[in-house]
């Protein structure tokens, strides 16, 4: 790949981006550190999620455990809430494990060695790459998404760069780019500027320190590339959720450790087509799905959520309890949780919104007993 790109070509891409980066880049918590552990929890914590989101998230986490055997040491529980609305929970259970192994088989000191990186559950190759060259310093280089529309646009690759040829081709010219002695900066601008000028909707071609060597502005493509692959239909699923109330607390349960949103909390729901749907079903299907006997209610305003691959409907009720001990096989735990209590456990974004829902609705129940009895007693 070197032969393709003259050396001069190179050393000006070097700096230009270099340059630029110096003036323009991000004051982020994570640039003011070269803590190998703090890099990879920004950068476990930046896949798939925008900085803005992560900022104070990552905050709280470095703040809650500072290094890598206070992470091990942590409470799964704790992880997960320190998590909460994050999404992709699967992560926070990866890097919990990755310090556990990092304290069994590193003595507690994150490696340097790449392979052994690229060993720690939940790291791939990208977020090797960035630890080894943010923290260490090493010659590897990173392709995330800012990272191919850049590269996309600059050498005009116009085939779709989710297939396996043309993402060796990104890597081997990521790799073939990078300058041996700042490869962690040169990482980071070609993200920043994928993140601030290279948008995949109006580039700000004016202010990109790469323009007048892009050959996608040059052919004026730079808005058709990264060329789209042809989208699938998003799956939809229907949930009817209870919030199934007894003496002030609500039934609630811990999914198992694994699956989508494992670890985290939810209310009893129920799979439904949407189209047949009645209060008579999820009744009955609460008995044998969850061993409850309650008296449906009135229905709250629906939650949509979407998930990587489908979006969810949930149709919450408001329900009260009358009989039965719960059990329900997709649990590890259940609880009646106090209403005042619930904040204490993680549950999911999606999951969040269903609470508040159900927190306006029992207010308004409890406001309407209120004045009922106040008008009795007048
Ligand atoms: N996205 C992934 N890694 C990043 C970093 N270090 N800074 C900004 N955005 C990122």
């Amino acid at each position: 790949m070197k032969s393709l790109l003259d050396e001069r070509r190179i050393l000006r891409f070097h700096q230009r981006l270099l340059g630029w980066f110096e003036t323009h880049a991000r004051d982020l918590p994570w640039r003011r550190t070269r803590d190998p552990y703090r890099i990879w929890v920004s950068e476990i914590m930046l896949q798939q999620t925008q900085v803005d989101t992560v900022i104070p998230y990552y905050e709280a986490f470095v703040e809650r455990f500072g290094d890598v055997r206070a992470l091990a040491r942590g409470r799964a529980d704790t992880v997960m809430k320190l998590w909460e609305g994050l999404g992709y929970y699967s992560r926070a259970r990866h890097l919990h494990a990755a310090a556990r192994m990092i304290v069994r088989e590193h003595k507690g000191r994150f490696p340097s060695e790449f392979d052994a990186i690229l060993g720690l559950p939940g790291v791939g190759r990208y977020t090797a790459g960035a630890i080894a060259s943010m923290a260490f310093g090493q010659a590897r280089a990173v392709v995330d998404g800012n990272v191919i529309r850049v590269l996309c646009r600059v050498f005009r690759i116009e085939e779709n760069p989710k297939t396996a040829a043309v993402q060796r081709r990104l890597w081997s010219l990521a790799e073939s780019l990078l300058p041996a002695d700042r490869a962690g900066d040169f990482n980071q601008a070609l993200m920043e500027l994928g993140a601030t000028v290279c948008f995949v909707k109006r580039p700000l071609c004016q202010a990109c320190p790469l323009g007048d060597t892009c050959a996608a502005r040059k052919a004026d493509c730079q808005e058709t590339l990264p060329a789209k692959a042809v989208r699938k239909a998003v799956p939809r699923r229907h949930i009817a959720s209870a919030v199934i109330m007894h003496k002030g607390r609500i039934l609630a349960g811990k999914r198992k450790a694994g699956g989508l949103l494992g670890d985290l909390w939810e209310l009893p729901a129920i799979q439904t087509d949407a189209a047949a749907w009645t209060k008579t079903r999820l009744q009955k299907q609460l008995q044998e799905a969850f061993g409850i006997d309650a008296k449906v209610g009135r229905k709250l305003e629906e939650v949509t959520h979407v998930f990587s691959h489908f979006k969810l409907r949930a149709i919450p009720y408001l329900c009260m309890y009358v009989a039965g001990r719960c059990s329900c096989r997709q649990w590890s735990r259940w609880r009646w949780i106090p209403l005042d209590r619930v904040g204490r456990y993680a549950w999911s974004s999606g999951q969040k919104k269903l609470l508040e829902r159900a927190a306006h609705a029992v207010g308004d129940q409890v406001a309407a007993a209120r004045s009922s009895a106040s008008t009795l007693r007048t």
